[in-house]
């Protein structure tokens, strides 16, 4: 197999093919800390893409409860269980990849679930890693009793499994923008991507037989629009735009600020080898530091630490970048923090969006003598 560079695990790799990256790579960065599980953005995908027959079951955004929330079924438990001990070498993974684990013969290591495998998903929602009892301390940070939400949605990864073991090539990722799309006139439904895909975001479509996935909602992407899911979160957790490699980082650019700058952005299991390309700031209140490390790799103690700084007021670039997510339709391509502002601008250099660092207070009096009331909210 070919050898490519895959940043994430800081080494190269085996992959099917020819490392090419496309000129740029749409990306987005989610902010576990913000997410609220209201699942708006799951509904706004499935009444856009997926409200068709043999959809039912058909989640291309999905947000689950970890530790023990999932969809498909155990999905991160079965890949990491296939995959065996997974090493670190400070940044550098030392493990197999799921295409250098792949079994003869075959592209990538993976399994195709069942179709009950499908039938909960919002299964273990709400849990707590442990049962709640009354003698523990909820208020102190991190927790000892804990979960947190994560939406997930395709990756849109680098070296996409999917697209390896796909033995129609009926999977292809964009030279633009690098967006993975499938070609359902060439796909006769054989299910490989299904099984090789680890983080299950292909589907098959019982009723047209052929395969589908997240396509990133690609006709607003090319008009500067951010995809659908983004757009309508409620919890402005999501930050879209295009991610670098860290050679060429742009400190001006909010997803490349996130990733490589501050690195206060993580990759989903970066050990599986896919480069995956949807980031996560890891939640601040979670105790168990191994558990998130298994799941966004070395960075997390650094991303937390930089985090906090930021909500306890020590970083206020990153407040700005953190408060432009979801803050306008518009992809921001630039931004900048300044004078209690951040902005955000367009392709092409327009200011789209300009929000303040701390929202203005006004405080009035309790008792309104013109209307002779008492007001209950004062603020
Ligand atoms: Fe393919 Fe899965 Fe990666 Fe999406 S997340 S590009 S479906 S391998
Ligand atoms: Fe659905 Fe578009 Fe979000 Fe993909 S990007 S999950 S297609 S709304
Ligand atoms: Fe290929 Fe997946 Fe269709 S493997 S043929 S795209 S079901």
């Amino acid at each position: 197999m070919p050898k490519v560079y895959n940043w994430q695990i800081g080494s190269e790799m085996d992959y099917p093919f020819e490392g090419r990256r496309p000129q740029r790579q749409a990306a987005a960065v989610f902010d576990t800390n913000k997410c609220i599980a209201c699942q708006t953005c799951t509904m706004a995908c499935k009444t856009t893409w997926t409200s068709g027959k043999g959809q039912e079951y058909i989640f291309w955004n999905n947000v689950e409860t970890k530790p023990w929330g999932s969809y498909p079924l155990a999905w991160d438990v079965r890949v990491l269980e296939l995959l065996g001990p997974q090493a670190w070498d400070a940044n550098v993974y030392r493990g197999k990849t799921l295409f250098e684990a792949a079994p003869s013969g075959e592209r990538a290591l993976g399994y195709l679930p069942e179709d009950l495998d499908y039938a909960y998903p919002n299964r273990g929602e709400d849990e707590t890693n442990l049962p709640l009892t009354q003698d523990r301390f909820y208020l102190r940070l991190p927790h000892d009793a804990w979960f947190f939400y994560l939406p997930r949605i395709c990756n849109h990864c680098t070296y996409p499994a999917c697209l390896a073991s796909c033995p129609r090539t009926a999977i292809y990722k964009r030279p633009e923008d690098g967006i993975v799309l499938l070609d359902q006139q060439r796909c006769r439904g054989y299910r490989e991507c299904v099984k090789n895909c680890p983080f299950k975001k292909v589907f098959y479509n019982h009723t047209t037989r052929v395969s589908e996935k997240c396509v990133l909602c690609f006709p607003a992407v090319e008009r500067g629009i951010q995809p659908r899911c983004m757009r309508n979160c409620i919890g402005k957790i999501r930050t879209f735009g295009f991610v670098s490699t860290p050679d060429r980082a742009r400190a001006d650019n909010p997803v490349d600020f996130l990733v490589h700058v501050r690195k206060v952005a993580l990759p989903l299991l970066p050990q599986l080898g896919l480069e995956a390309n949807v980031y996560y700031i890891p939640p601040v209140h979670v105790g168990n530091v191994r558990f998130l490390q298994m799941l966004f790799g070395p960075g997390v103690e650094h991303a937390v630490a930089t985090y906090r700084k930021a909500m306890e007021g020590g970083d206020e670039e990153l407040l700005g970048v953190l408060l432009l997510a979801v803050s306008t339709d518009r992809i921001v391509h630039r931004f900048r923090v300044h004078r209690g502002h951040a902005y955000g601008y367009d392709e092409r250099g327009k200011e789209v969006v300009r929000v303040p660092l701390r929202e203005p207070t006004m405080v009035r009096p309790a008792y309104d003598p013109q209307h002779r009331v008492y007001r209950y909210n004062v603020t």
